[in-house]
């Protein structure tokens, strides 16, 4: 096909040899199949800032760095050089995102680059060598349904343990590949360590599996992984291995016994003397 203008500039600089279709165009980006030498790969080319949606909310990028305080600046006085320097920041933040990620052995797409506004990455692709289907468009056993789950609970997991959270899993976020699911769209992940709304994401990420598996395998319905991945994160003994329950208990604080049988006790000397002025005004 004709190449579409924001990939122009990488076919200039040699990254992309051939633009072969246009896969997706989503509120987001524009996602394109191309060639670059002997390799079939994915192109994702972000929409300006203007028309995306939700995901540029602060709730997202609170927590990320920025190089300087002069960019800092920038960036709050909303200037030009700091609309920009935003536009670079949400950009970047799903490349090191997919470094980041794939170092921890989560199964994302291999990243190549991200430059002029374009992520290059691998093709994810089934069993046939097609575009892989989202999980939403696939069918599932209960059996499959368990096994995935239970799968990407383990990506969740490892993707806590280095430090990120999706912030919006979902099953059009994931697609089923030949070696299994693999999650995708990562602009607006969450750094878990410095945003405050890092337990709330990741309790609706985790819920959103649940959910969605639920409707194939209900007794998933019942599970609460969520809380309880939340909690071993907070304590520092989360790790890929954990054996997880799907159960969470709430923490109750230790009974205070003594004071409790002191209660106890007062209760009954009031009861009783209740008990005797009703008598005596029966009397
Ligand atoms: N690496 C990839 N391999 C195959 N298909 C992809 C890949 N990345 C994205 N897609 C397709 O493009 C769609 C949109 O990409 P996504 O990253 O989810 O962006 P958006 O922000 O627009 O949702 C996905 O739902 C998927 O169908
Ligand atoms: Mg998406």
């Amino acid at each position: 096909m004709k190449v579409p203008q924001r990939l122009k500039p990488l076919v200039e600089e040699g990254l992309v040899d051939e633009v072969l279709s246009q896969l997706m165009s989503g509120k987001e980006a524009t996602v394109y199949v191309v060639r670059s030498g002997d390799s079939i790969r994915c192109a994702k080319v972000y929409k300006d800032a203007k028309q995306r949606s939700f995901k540029n909310a602060v709730s997202y990028t609170e927590g990320r760095k920025v190089k300087n305080s002069r960019q800092a600046r920038a960036m709050e006085k909303g200037t030009r050089y700091g609309r920009q320097m935003q536009e670079e920041l949400w950009q970047n933040a799903e490349v090191d995102a997919l470094f980041r990620l794939a170092n921890a052995g989560v199964r994302v797409p291999q990243p190549y680059i991200c430059t002029d506004g374009v992520l290059l990455m691998e093709l994810v692709t089934d069993a046939e060598g097609d575009v892989a289907p989202r999980l939403n468009d696939v069918e599932l056993t209960p059996e499959r349904a368990r096994e995935c789950h239970a799968y990407l609970i383990n990506q969740v997991v490892r993707m806590l343990c280095a430090g990120i959270i999706h912030g919006d899993l979902s099953e059009y976020n994931i697609l089923m590949a030949a070696d299994g699911p693999v999650i995708i769209d990562l602009p607006q992940a969450v750094d878990a360590a410095g945003n405050n709304e890092a337990r709330p994401m990741l309790l609706r990420d985790v819920q959103n599996l649940a959910v969605y598996f639920g409707q194939f395998a209900p007794e998933l319905l019942a599970t609460d992984f969520g809380k309880e991945i939340w909690k071993l994160y907070e304590a520092g003994e989360l790790t890929p291995e954990y054996a997880l329950t799907g159960q969470f208990e709430a923490d109750t604080t230790p009974v205070d016994m003594a004071g409790l049988m002191h209660e106890i006790e007062e209760t009954r000397r009031e009861q009783e003397a209740l008990l005797r002025r009703l008598q005596e005004r029966q009397d």
